[in-house]
């Protein structure tokens, strides 16, 4: 197995491509994908202040080294959501990350505990809600990192969701038509509403090349997944597409990219779900607590789905992670 661009012996195989790599010429390829996307998307232009949330994982860790390599100013964001020692360890992650990789090279790392701030953390907010425990998260996380974005007048937020990531997440909204989520499922958001532009730089690599890029450049990461999200259909998902990939390579980026081409302006009339950026949202009203975007609360009030969340979990009594862990969703 020799490298494609340089005939040295290679360490990776990508079969959509056909396709095998170095180590240097496979960082380089990740780094040119990101800038490939980039471009087509037009996710950031040059003089662009950015922030990338990340989480301790491969992608996001791998997304704000790649940006850094690539001589974006880019600092990064990373949220404590409570959940145990899995959320400890992952901030320890990001803290390693930044000091070996990022602050040498002159960027900032924002760091914000839900607890600390709002008062809950997440398995607490996912009982007093009724909401499953990534829907609390993921509302949570959204409304941080927009704010942290308004705060620091960031061009963009940037997030590390990978080829797998999007094809799952586009899987599943087509197996349920949930057609409001399909008119969103866009690698780059623009700015609108007071909400800030979003992008997703990592959409054309996979979860095994975001892997592979952290351990060639000598990153580590957090490798377990959220305990919180063991059992959820992501995976599922994932790991139907899985199998559709291994029996024909290049399935999952067809699939994604072909809906990008093909389909997703189809439904760009949609309204947007609550909480959420979206040109067709006209009927938009600043939250009465936060002065965030939003519809509004359904008996009338203005007040946003976050604050809502916010204000019952931050009245319950803590719930420890180890009760949420076995429950079946
Ligand atoms: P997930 O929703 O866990 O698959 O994560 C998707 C992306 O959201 C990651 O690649 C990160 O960019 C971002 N993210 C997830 N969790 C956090 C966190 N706790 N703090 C900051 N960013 C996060
Ligand atoms: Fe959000 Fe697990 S990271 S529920
Ligand atoms: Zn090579
Ligand atoms: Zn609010």
């Amino acid at each position: 197995m020799k490298c494609r661009v340089c005939r040295e012996p290679a360490v990776i195989d990508i079969r959509r491509h056909n396709a095998n790599f170095c180590s240097d010429h496979f960082m380089r390829y990740c780094r040119d994908q990101a800038t490939k996307t980039i471009k087509e998307f037009e996710m950031a232009h040059q003089g662009d202040r950015l922030l990338v949330a990340v989480s301790g994982g491969k992608d996001s860790l791998a997304l704000w080294d790649i940006l850094l390599e690539l001589g974006w100013d880019v600092d990064g964001l990373y949220v404590g959501l409570g959940i145990g020692d899995y959320s400890d360890v992952s901030g320890d992650y990001v803290r390693s990350f930044f000091e070996a990789f990022a602050e040498p090279r002159g960027a900032k790392l924002i760091e914000v505990d839900l607890r600390a701030t709002h008062g809950y953390d997440v398995p607490t907010a996912s009982v007093a809600t009724g909401r499953t425990p990534c829907s609390a998260c993921g509302l949570s996380k959204r409304h941080l990192f927009d704010a942290a974005a308004r705060d620091g007048a960031y061009d963009v937020l940037l997030t590390g969701h990978n080829l797998d990531d999007e094809a799952a997440v586009l899987y599943g909204n087509v197996m349920r038509w949930q057609v409001d989520y399909l008119a969103r499922q866009r690698p780059m958001l623009a700015a609108g509403n007071g909400f800030p532009k979003k992008a997703k730089p990592l959409v054309r690599l996979s979860e095994r090349e975001t892997a592979a890029y952290c351990v060639l450049r000598g990153i580590d990461y957090q490798v377990d997944e959220c305990p919180m999200a063991v059992g959820n259909r992501h995976l599922e998902y994932k790991n139907a597409l899985g199998a559709a990939e291994e029996a024909s390579p290049g399935m999952k980026q067809a699939f994604y990219f072909g809906y990008l081409r093909e389909a997703v302006d189809l439904f760009a009339t949609r309204p947007a779900p609550e909480g959420e950026a979206g040109e067709a949202n006209t009927s938009l009203i600043p939250c009465d607590t936060c002065g965030s975007p939003t519809n509004g609360d359904p008996s009338g009030a203005a007040t946003c789905a976050f604050c809502r969340l916010s204000q019952r979990s931050a009245a319950a009594e803590p719930v420890p992670v180890e009760l949420l862990k076995t429950r079946r969703r």
